[in-house]
């Protein structure tokens, strides 16, 4: 399969890689796996005090297209509002990065984290967990 010139760059130079510590009130985890392939994917966020993401890592055990897929939401995260981060799509990634059609799992598991971490700090913050469950 040919992968985009996008998806090599952050697969190859990927943004973000490390950990958030876990136990911090400021950071939200994500830890999400994908039943297509069993690939693990585990985002965090660190959130200021107006609600805005001010650092985001990723470690992602798995293809190609979801260490892109997580790479990319990292850079997209930061500097966001929980939100507006929250209406981060999937489809918004697999346009990016133009993933073709046996990748487009790669990407929900991008928003996936995404939305897990978002509701993490959520949880732990006394804030009303988010109940949207998307259909893939
Ligand atoms: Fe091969 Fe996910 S199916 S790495
Ligand atoms: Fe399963 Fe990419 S996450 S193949």
């Amino acid at each position: 399969m040919a992968y985009s010139e996008k998806v090599i760059d952050h697969y190859t130079n990927p943004r973000n890689v490390g950990t958030l510590d876990k136990s911090s009130s400021k950071v939200g985890t994500g830890l999400v796996g994908a039943p297509e392939c069993g690939d693990v994917m585990r985002l965090q966020i660190e959130v200021d005090e107006n609600h805005v993401i001010t650092d985001a890592k990723f470690k992602t055990f798995g293809c190609g297209s979801a260490i892109a897929s997580s790479s990319l939401a990292t850079e997209w995260l930061k500097g966001k509002t929980i939100d507006d981060a929250v209406k981060i799509d999937n489809m918004d990634i697999v346009e990016e990065l133009a993933l073709p059609p046996v990748k487009i799992h790669c990407s929900v598991l991008a928003e996936d984290a995404i939305k897990a971490a978002i509701n993490d700090y959520r949880v732990k913050n006394g804030l009303e967990a988010l109940v949207e469950e998307k259909a893939h």
